[in-house]
């Protein structure tokens, strides 16, 4: 199984303070040296965290697949062909969400979609639609010509007891339907540390789990003593 980590955070940090740090190469070259098995960035129109520029650095210093998560809206698709990543994830997205609420409505969007994904597929760019584990999204998934879906886990990670098994239930349901359908299996949003392994024994034929979050998160603890010392280390004694 492979891991898409997602940087976005990195950026998110970077964009609060206006600086040019924390670096978004460095990011990929530290998770390409932890195992990641591709890079994942969300070029929103609303450019909260990753900016164009950063689509295109990563692009040229990238050694891993690239996986470009985007509305479906033209100047974002513009910048998408011209920067070719190895894939795209198509999602939904509000301006005033947090992060990626829902999945994208592939079955009610059909006629909005089916241009989108017929040119990313065109220019050979791997095409995965963000959706909800239900069946009429896998099958319009499908219909769309779209290689791999990405089943959103974010009501997955959210949930506990009685719910959060109902939920588990509908997710592997939902990947056993997609792998009968031809499409590549992947998912993501919300996942961590302790709500993987269940996930994990109760979901068949996952391909990649893109990860980001959590993982930006933990890097925090892994990584402040050493931070603090190198900065006490400048301090005269
Ligand atoms: N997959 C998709 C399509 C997403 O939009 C996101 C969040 O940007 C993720 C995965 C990663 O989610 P998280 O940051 O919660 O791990």
């Amino acid at each position: 199984m492979k891991l898409g980590v997602n940087i976005d955070h990195v950026a998110t940090l970077r964009q609060a303070r206006g600086t040019t740090y924390p670096s978004l190469l460095e990011a990929v070259s530290e998770a390409e040296a932890g195992g990641a098995d591709g890079i994942t960035i969300h070029l929103r129109e609303d450019r909260r965290h990753i900016q164009d520029r950063d689509l295109f650095e990563i692009r040229e210093a990238v050694r891993v697949p690239l996986n470009l998560e985007m509305a479906n809206a033209p100047d974002v698709l513009a910048q998408a062909l011209r920067a070719h990543p190895d894939e795209v994830c198509l999602v939904p997205e509000r301006r005033q969400e947090l992060t990626t609420e829902g999945g994208l409505d592939a079955a009610g969007q059909y006629d909005r979609l089916a241009p989108t994904v017929a040119a990313l597929n065109q220019a050979g760019i791997r095409v995965s639609l963000f959706i909800e584990p239900s069946p009429a999204q896998i099958d319009a998934a499908r219909r769309l010509g779209a290689p791999m879906v990405e089943l959103h886990t974010g009501l997955y990670s959210n949930l506990s007891g009685p719910a959060r098994d109902a939920e588990l239930a509908r997710l592997a349901a939902a990947a056993e339907a997609a792998h009968a359908a031809g499409l590549q299996v992947n998912a993501g949003h919300g996942l961590n540390y302790d709500n993987l392994p269940a996930f994990l024994a109760a979901v068949p034929h996952l391909d990649t789990l893109n990860i980001g979050h959590s993982i930006v998160a933990r890097a925090v603890f892994t990584g402040l003593r050493a931070a603090v010392r190198a900065l006490k280390d400048l301090l005269p004694r």
